[in-house]
C-alpha cells in the first residue's frame, strides 16, 4: 500500500514543504530503502525507525519498504524526518487508521520517544504561511514555538502517544500559547554602577547602543575594556517579538538554542582561535557562524590583534550586507548577521603605550608590527574609537556616582523609538543600516555643520565611509538629546569619537 506524510527540509533559515511517500508491498525479499538526496542522517534513519516501531508495540513489516522524499531535487539533511518515515510505515502497512494530515517532524530514539531536532521554528512558521492547520512537533521542540498563533502545533511525547491519537483512541490536544517566553526583560550580569569612572567609555557604549555602531576600545591592561564591552548587554534595547522570532529561528536551525526562545539581545564573543568556518558561516552541513548568532545583537571581539588576519577580512562582508551567503554543492544559504560589533586591544605588544603612569618597553617596530595586525578596512568599519585609560586607584574605592544600566536603557530605549518614527516606511531599524542615500534623505544638519564636517574629514583623512558613519554616530547623538536635527555640539561628539582612534605608525 502507498502513503503519503507532509514535512519540511530546511534550507538555510527557511523551511520547504517535502512530501515521504512510503511505498509497502507484501511481496519481494524484504528490503528497506530511501531515496530522495537524503544525508547520513537520513539513510541512518532506518535503523531508527524499524527499532522504534517493534519497541512501541508495532510491527515493522517484512517485505519490500521503499521510502521517496519528493522533491528530489531540494538535499534533506538531519533527523528530521524519522517520524514521518514511521507514521508512514505504519499507515501504509494498515497499522495507522485515521488521516494523516499536518505537518510532521521528529527524531526518534530506538525506545519510540521523540528527540527535538534543529530548525522547528522555521518549520512552524512555514506551516502558519502555508495555512497548514496542524504541526506536529517533538515535546522538547515545543517551548520554541509556543508564541505562533493562528495554528495548531501539537507537542508529542512518543511514537505511540500519536499512534493512539490517531486510532482515536486517545487525543493528543494542541499546546497552549505561552506569551510569556517571548518577555524580553532580563537581568544583566553586570551592572554599569559597578564599574567605577571610564565616564567616556561608558557614554561610547550608550552611543553604540541606542545607535547599533560598532566600537573600539583601546587601552593598557587591566582597565576594564573587557569588562565594559561586557556590560553593554544591559543598556541593548528590548527586543520586539518580530526580532525574537528571527533570532530564535537562527539559533533553532543551528541547534544552539536552550530550549527556550531567545528573548534578549545576543552577545557572542568567540575566542580569538575561532575559525574562519567558525566566524562567518559554512562547513559541510552549512551552518550559520558567529555572525548570525550575533544577528541583532553584539559580536565581541576581544583581543583583537589576535585574531588571525584572514579570519578578519572576512567579516568586511558581513558587516557591510548584514547578511552571509555560503555557497555549497548543495545550494546557496543566506544567514542574517547585522551587528554591532565591539573590538577591544591593548595598543602595543606590552600594553603601555601612550600610558602616562607605566613607560612602554616595545620598540617602535614592535608597536608597527603589532597594529599593522589591525586591519585597515576593519578599523575603517568602525564608527567609534575610545581610548579606556587606567582608572586611579583612588577611584576604584570611591562609591560609584555613574548612572546604573537600567537608566541607561531608558534613554536608549527613546532613541530607538524616534529612529523607528523616522524610519517608519523603509526596512531600517537603526541609524548604523542607513546607507550614503539614506543619511542624505534623512539626516539633518545646518550649511556650517556640512562644511565643518568637510574640513574635518580632510583633516583626518576621513573616507567616504568614514565621513558617512562619523554623520550617522551624530545623529544618533541627536536622537539621544531627544532633537532630530544634528546640531553643531552633536556632530563635535562624533568627529571626536573617529579622531582618537589608535595612531598608526
Ligand atoms: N573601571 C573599573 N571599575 C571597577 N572594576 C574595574 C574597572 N576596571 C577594571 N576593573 C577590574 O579589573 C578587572 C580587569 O579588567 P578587564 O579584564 O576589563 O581589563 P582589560 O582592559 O580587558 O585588560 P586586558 O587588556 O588585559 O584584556 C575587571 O574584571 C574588574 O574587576
Ligand atoms: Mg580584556
Amino acid at each position: 500500500m502507498l502513503a503519503k506524510v507532509s514535512s519540511a527540509a530546511i534550507l538555510g533559515l527557511e523551511a520547504v514543504g517535502v512530501d515521504i511517500e512510503v511505498d509497502v508491498s507484501n511481496r519481494g525479499l524484504p528490503s528497506f530503502t530511501v531515496v530522495g538526496l537524503a544525508d547520513k542522517a537520513v539513510e541512518e534513519a532506518k535503523e531508527r525507525v524499524r527499532s522504534a516501531i517493534k519497541n512501541s508495540g508495532f510491527d515493522f513489516p517484512g517485505h519490500k519498504t521503499i521510502i521517496n522524499l519528493a522533491p528530489a531535487d531540494i538535499p534533506k539533511m538531519g533527523t528530521f524526518y524519522d517520524l514521518p518515515i514511521a507514521l508512514g510505515i505504519l499507515k501504509a502497512s494498515g497499522q495507522l487508521k485515521g488521516k494523516l494530515s499536518g505537518l510532521f517532524l521528529g527524531e526518534l530514539s530506538l525506545n519510540g520517544d521523540l528527540r527535538q531536532v534543529k530548525g522547528c521554528l522555521s518549520t512552524a512558521l512555514y506551516a502558519r504561511e502555508r495555512k497548514i492547520e496542524k504541526v506536529f512537533v517533538p515535546h522538547n521542540n515545543y517551548n520554541e514555538v509556543a508564541i505562533i498563533k493562528g495554528i495548531g502545533i501539537f507537542p508529542v511525547r512518543n511514537l505511540k502517544d500519536l499512534m493512539l491519537h490517531f486510532n482515536k483512541v486517545k487525543e493528543i490536544k494542541p499546546g497552549k500559547i505561552n506569551k510569556e517566553l517571548a518577555d524580553p526583560s532580563f537581568e544583566p550580569e553586570l551592572d554599569f554602577s559597578d564599574i567605577n569612572g571610564q565616564s567616556q567609555a561608558k557614554r561610547a557604549l550608550e552611543i553604540a547602543a541606542a545607535g547599533g555602531h560598532n566600537l573600539f576600545f583601546f587601552g593598557p591592561p587591566g582597565s576594564g575594556k573587557t569588562l565594559l564591552a561586557r556590560a553593554l548587554p544591559g543598556i541593548m534595547p528590548i527586543m520586539t517579538e518580530e526580532e525574537i522570532l528571527e533570532v530564535t529561528r537562527i539559533y533553532s536551525v543551528s541547534g544552539n538554542l536552550k530550549g527556550k526562545l531567545v528573548n534578549y539581545r545576543p552577545f557572542r564573543s568567540p575566542h580569538h582561535s575561532v575559525s574562519r568556518v567558525g566566524l562567518i558561516g559554512g562547513g559541510s552541513f552549512p551552518l550559520p557562524g558567529e555572525v548570525s548568532l550575533a544577528h541583532r545583537g553584539t559580536l565581541f571581539l576581544d583581543e583583537l590583534p589576535e585574531f588571525p588576519r584572514h579570519v578578519l577580512e572576512a567579516l568586511r562582508q558581513p558587516m557591510e550586507d548584514g547578511f552571509v551567503t555560503i555557497a555549497r554543492s548543495r545550494g546557496r544559504f543566506s544567514y542574517p548577521a547585522q551587528f554591532n560589533l565591539v573590538a577591544a586591544s591593548n595598543p602595543c605588544p606590552c600594553g603601555f603605550y601612550g600610558d602616562p603612569k607605566n613607560a612602554c618597553r616595545c620598540s617602535s617596530a614592535e608597536i608597527n608590527r603589532y597594529q599593522k595586525r589591525l586591519s585597515g578596512p576593519l578599523m575603517d568599519r568602525i564608527d567609534i574609537h575610545v581610548e579606556v585609560p587606567a582608572v586611579p586607584a583612588k577611584k576604584l574605592v570611591q562609591k560609584t556616582t555613574g548612572q546604573s544600566s537600567k537608566q541607561i536603557r531608558v534613554r536608549v530605549e527613546a532613541a530607538r523609538r524616534r529612529q523607528r518614527r523616522r524610519f517608519n516606511e523603509s526596512r531600517l531599524t537603526c541609524n548604523a543600516e542607513m546607507g550614503s542615500r539614506e543619511v542624505k534623505k534623512y539626516c539633518q544638519m545646518e550649511n556650517s555643520s556640512w562644511q565643518k564636517l568637510v574640513d574635518s574629514s580632510e583633516k583626518l583623512g576621513l573616507s567616504a565611509r568614514g565621513f558617512y558613519r562619523v554623520v550617522k554616530v551624530a545623529q544618533t547623538v541627536a536622537d539621544l538629546a531627544g532633537k532630530d536635527k544634528i546640531d553643531q555640539e552633536h556632530l563635535i561628539e562624533a568627529l571626536n569619537f573617529r579622531s582618537k582612534g589608535l595612531s598608526y605608525h
